[in-house]
């Protein structure tokens, strides 16, 4: 049963369970007679934990999403949301500075390159500790607190050292770079000491955990054994860290249950025939980020019309590039060169009732994307560098048809497990250029074949089965470290 909503300036206390993440799982929504309400944000997070939160009375530690707001700790949906309020310059500082334009192109293999400014990192480590605080304040005695990200590395230890009773786990969402790039951060040091605040450091692929474990050896020279790490702990004792890979995943059963929906599956009929009936609908979904690979996914698309390998009358791109962090500037400049090579192509290639590429700089609910992946024969996620990439996922789930193809760069993490997808370099444009043939071309057999692996994979392994295996690890580790504790 919901609860009520605490009354005006009351504290949220005694939650079993504690997300903190940058963001609350909800957006601030204005309707048409200017009524403001609270709306849940799409995303697979917010589903896999709800059951759980529910479940545990759990509270949900966040920013609200805009500047400056003053929020008491309000209920929605079965979760206390407990708001974070981040001043404009905190934003700037904080999530625009070191978290977007330091640690993420950094953590992506310096696609971008990664600015280190001591202000910013100041302003990180200010807003870490109020989110711990947050969170310290929200735990019932002996709670599990679960940090997202890599806005928040440091909240662990900030969290151990003021409630040493909690069982803490961590999990990083983004890939974790070889020590190489690593080894940059002037501040690489205090972020493995703030992560190593966790019982368990989760993370994406076995590859990411072991640069992390690597970059602990050779910063920390803390002794590492399989997964487990050996931290140091009072009195001569030491506490065993978990570093390990927990691939995450979406809510695949829900996207089951829209793509049989019959208005969507007519939507996707509609959109066919908006396009103009191509033989072939290729499409890319992403973030509009550096680590995606959308320019050399344009430029393999772009060539192939110039050979004269495919035509605007057989086959039509549709890339959907959701608005992101647009007050970066290396966000600005990618938005400038995407849409000038758009521009480029299609004036070269477009007639009149045909265009190479639908390009749309907007995000869509997800109705309108499972629209979108029943509609288009060819899902390119093309990325450089990506945790995961969720998309690939969403995509397989929703083909119950068994067609469609999978392009998927072996860049991403999805690529671990999604092994019967066609596979791709995006550095490698002429292997990419033959790999949107063999995909345009492939006969539904094999369409099917792969796809069935697929999805075999993603509906096996979907986001509840994510968060039950990392809470299950976390339930372990953290006892067996409240023991060591208890008897030092
Ligand atoms: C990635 C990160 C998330 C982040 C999301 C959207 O998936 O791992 O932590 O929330 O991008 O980015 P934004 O900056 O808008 O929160």
């Amino acid at each position: 049963m919901p609860r009520p909503q605490p009354p005006s300036g009351a504290r949220v206390t005694q939650a079993e369970l504690v997300v903190v993440a940058n963001r609350l799982p909800v957006d601030h929504v204005t309707d048409g007679s200017g009524e403001q309400s609270w709306r849940r944000s799409p995303g697979g997070l917010v589903t896999a934990l709800e059951p759980v939160m529910r479940r545990a009375d759990g509270a949900w530690v966040g920013w609200p999403g805009k500047p400056g707001i003053q929020l008491d700790p309000f209920e929605f949906e079965g979760t206390h949301l407990v708001p974070v309020t981040l001043s404009a310059e905190e934003i700037e500082l904080y999530y625009e500075g070191m978290s977007n334009d330091t640690f993420w192109p950094l953590y992506h293999d310096v696609i971008a390159e990664p600015r280190y400014r001591r202000v910013w990192w100041d302003a990180y480590v200010k807003v870490n500790r109020r989110f711990a605080e947050a969170a310290a304040e929200a735990a019932a005695p002996g709670a599990t607190v679960w940090v997202q990200d890599y806005q928040l590395q440091l909240v662990p230890r900030m969290l151990r050292e003021s409630r040493p009773d909690l069982i803490i786990g961590y999990f990083h969402h983004i890939p974790f770079p070889a020590y190489g790039l690593y080894s940059q951060l002037p501040w690489r040091r205090q972020v493995l000491e703030g992560l190593l605040g966790a019982d368990v450091v989760g993370f994406q692929r076995v590859a990411d955990a072991g640069n992390f474990a690597r970059a602990v050896r050779r910063v920390l020279r803390y002794p590492t054994k399989a997964s487990g790490i050996a931290v140091p702990h009072d009195h001569g004792t030491t506490r065993n860290v978990l570093a390990k890979a927990f691939p995450i995943s979406i809510d695949a059963s829900s996207y089951v249950e829209l793509s049989q929906r019959p208005e969507i599956r007519a939507r996707a009929a509609q959109i066919r025939e908006e396009l103009g009936n191509p033989k072939k609908i290729l499409l890319g979904v992403d973030r509009l980020d550096y680590t995606k690979g959308i320019r050399h996914r344009l430029k393999a698309f772009g060539e192939l019309l110039e050979d004269g390998k495919i035509s605007v009358e057989d086959v039509t791109l549709v890339q959907v590039a959701s608005p992101s962090r647009e007050r970066v500037e290396a966000y600005v400049q990618l938005r400038d060169e995407i849409e000038l090579r758009v521009g480029r192509i299609n004036g070269d290639f477009d007639t009149m009732g045909h265009t190479a590429i639908r390009y749309l700089h907007q995000a869509y609910p997800r109705e309108e994307m499972v629209a979108l992946f029943l509609a288009a024969d060819v899902m390119l996620v093309t990325a450089l560098r990506d945790g995961m990439n969720l998309v690939a996922k969403e995509y397989v789930a929703t083909r119950t048809d068994n067609r469609g193809v999978l392009l998927l760069s072996e860049f991403a993490g999805a690529a671990d497990e999604l092994s019967s997808a066609v596979r791709i370099n995006p550095h490698d444009i002429d292997g990419m250029k033959e790999a949107i043939m063999r995909a345009i071309e492939m006969p539904p057999a094999e369409q099917g074949r792969r796809m069935r692996a697929l999805r075999r994979k993603v509906i096996e392994n979907d986001v509840a089965k994510w968060s039950q295996s990392f809470l299950a690890a976390l339930e372990t580790t953290g006892t067996a470290n409240r023991a060591i504790r208890r008897n030092p």
